[in-house]
């Protein structure tokens, strides 16, 4: 359970990375013939996203962060897929910041899970379970 989550989260937080790099190239007007591998890059995350959740409700803890993070998966790409068609013109920065912000909250709240899960407090329902 414990490598399930080291490897989940591991790659996780490297796709998260590629995802960041690679968006901040496209910022920068680069690269812009790889948006389809971020966007598939971004599936990938989510369902990392997923996988974390279904680790959660295994493991029997965390299962409230577990429900906001699969809310949260289902939220970036949506927005992710969106974003193209939203408030285009001069006012767009402001769709690609919510963007950024929504997948940086994404990983913010991988990682939260991936810990919560790996190192259950003292009052999870893990802990005290009978049998
Ligand atoms: C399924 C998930 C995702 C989809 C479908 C998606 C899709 C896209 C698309 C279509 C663009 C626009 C490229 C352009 O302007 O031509 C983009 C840009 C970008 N993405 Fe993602 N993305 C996803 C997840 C993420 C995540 C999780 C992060 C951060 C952790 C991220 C960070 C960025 C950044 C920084 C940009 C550049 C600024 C912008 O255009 O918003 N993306 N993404």
């Amino acid at each position: 359970m414990k490598a399930a989550i080291r490897i989940t989260r591991a790659i996780f937080g490297l796709i998260g990375l590629a995802l960041i790099a690679l968006g901040i190239s496209f910022w920068s007007g680069h690269l812009l013939s790889l948006v389809r591998l971020h966007m598939m890059l971004g599936m990938l995350f989510v369902l990392c996203m997923w996988l974390l959740v279904v680790l959660a409700f295994i493991a029997g803890s965390a299962r409230g962060l577990a429900v906001v993070v699969l809310v949260w998966s289902v939220i970036v790409p949506i927005f992710g897929m969106a974003q193209l068609r939203l408030l285009p013109g001069s006012r767009h920065w402001l769709v690609q910041a919510a963007h950024l912000l929504i997948g940086l909250i994404a990983m913010g709240l991988g990682h939260s899970l991936a810990r919560r899960i790996a190192a259950p407090s003292a009052t999870s329902p893990v802990r005290v379970a009978t049998g």
